[in-house]
């Protein structure tokens, strides 16, 4: 609460150092409806959609509409500050519905719960990660088109069915797609208090080589022990860690290992279109895709700015900072270049942390020599990457 409230006031002060008189906010339904009523004025909407509306301002003004979205709303956030009317209208047109949800208002991003998280975080183990990467290289392939990449998935499905067996509120489940044969997997931690808030981790299950010889085949040998073993790896040590240690958050858990990614997303498309479609609340995505390899010899986590929700970024930079205690920066994609991609573009909030900078990116993906070899020889990279994905369910899930 006390953090949001700080970046929210930073965020008030900054813009009305740019703009001193007018300040342009985005406002959901309910804060509009009060600063109507105790601005007693009648205020203009001048952009509406996705939940949100933009409005103008006196610095006076979004003073005590802070104040009152705090006191009596009891809520932190729920508004936000811009530079510019373009600016408050392109935020409206990015964010989508979802920031508006019942429990994910803006820049409401605590860390408090230290005395969870901590204990999980130290059982992080760079042998069960390492295991569990071998496993799935020894598929021939995974990609989406071929019977092992069909195998995979079920692979992986029963993985995760196997550490929660002894849990009744939690699913695990395969996700069929009309166009091909892959299944995407799904793991539901049922939340205890706001169900319909949705916390989502996920990472590709398929695998592809490309090239001339074969390449992009379903028969091709494909390990991708970097892309993307490493990420569902990473995944399956989060949710280890989280069964083995009771894990009940108030908010609804999933896991997702999506299929197809590699031509073009289209696993996590299918998941994240039906998802908006229905109206789910999804607060907050991270994509674990690529975490073995370190490339950049003085960032451990690079985060993705593209694509990308930059307040959940600059949460999940503080959760390693307190949490994970590596260096970690920022990169470009500079394209939709994995499933983070298919939630932003549906409006939700994703992040994808990465294992290097787009510079020092591994070589050997999309490749025959994609293994666990050529990429360090061990997992000590990718547990940097469950201890965040821990501390992100605790914090976010609670
Ligand atoms: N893991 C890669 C994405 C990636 C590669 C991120 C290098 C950062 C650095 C992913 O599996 C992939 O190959 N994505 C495709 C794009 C997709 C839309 C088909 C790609 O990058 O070509
Ligand atoms: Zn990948």
């Amino acid at each position: 609460m006390k953090n949001a409230l700080i970046v929210a006031s930073l965020l008030i002060s900054s813009v009305s150092m740019a703009a001193p008189k007018a300040q342009w906010v985005t406002v959901d339904a309910e804060v509009f409806a009060k600063v109507q009523t105790k601005l007693g004025k009648s205020y203009k909407s001048l952009h509406k959609g996705n939940g949100a509306i933009a409005m103008q301002l006196t610095a006076k003004e979004v003073e005590v509409l802070s104040e009152t979205i705090h006191d009596e709303l009891h809520r932190c956030g729920g508004f936000m500050g811009h530079e510019s009317y373009d600016e408050a209208v392109q935020a409206i047109n990015m964010q989508g519905e979802t920031h508006f949800a019942k429990h994910a208002k803006f820049d409401n991003y605590t860390i408090e719960n230290q005395s969870i998280v901590a204990p999980m975080v130290a059982q992080v183990n760079e042998l069960s990660i390492r295991q569990m990467i071998e496993k799935l290289t020894n598929f021939h392939t995974r990609h989406y088109k071929s019977e092992s990449g069909v195998k995979s998935s079920e692979f992986i499905r029963d993985t995760w069915a196997d550490l929660s067996k002894h849990r009744s509120d939690v699913t695990v489940e395969l996700v069929k797609h009309k166009n091909w044969p892959q299944a995407s997997i799904v793991m539901t931690i049922e939340g205890s208090e706001f169900p319909n808030d949705i916390v989502i981790i996920g990472g590709h299950a398929d695998s592809i080589v490309s090239g001339m010889f074969g390449g992009g085949s379903p028969s091709s040998r494909s390990p991708g022990a970097d892309d993307n073993a490493s990420g569902i790896a990473t995944i399956t040590e989060t949710i280890r860690i989280a069964m083995e240690n009771g894990f009940k958050p108030k908010k609804t858990v999933q896991f997702m290992g999506y299929a197809a990614e590699e031509v073009g997303l289209l696993g996590s498309k299918d998941i994240a279109t039906s998802y908006k479609k229905e109206g789910k609340s999804v607060v907050g995505v991270i994509q674990f895709d690529m975490t073995l390899n370190k490339g950049t010899r003085d960032m451990d986590i690079v985060m993705m700015s593209d694509f990308t929700n930059k307040a959940q970024n600059e949460f999940l930079g503080r959760l390693i900072d307190e949490y994970v205690k590596v260096p970690w920066g920022y990169s470009k994609c500079g394209y939709g270049c994995s499933d983070h991609a298919s939630w932003t573009s549906n409006g939700y909030p994703a992040s994808m942390p990465f294992e290097s900078t787009m510079g020092d990116i591994n070589g050997k993906i999309h490749t025959v020599n994609d293994t666990l070899a050529t990429a360090g020889g061990d997992a000590s990279h990718s547990a940097k990457f469950a201890k965040l994905a821990l501390a992100f369910i605790v914090e976010l899930g609670n």
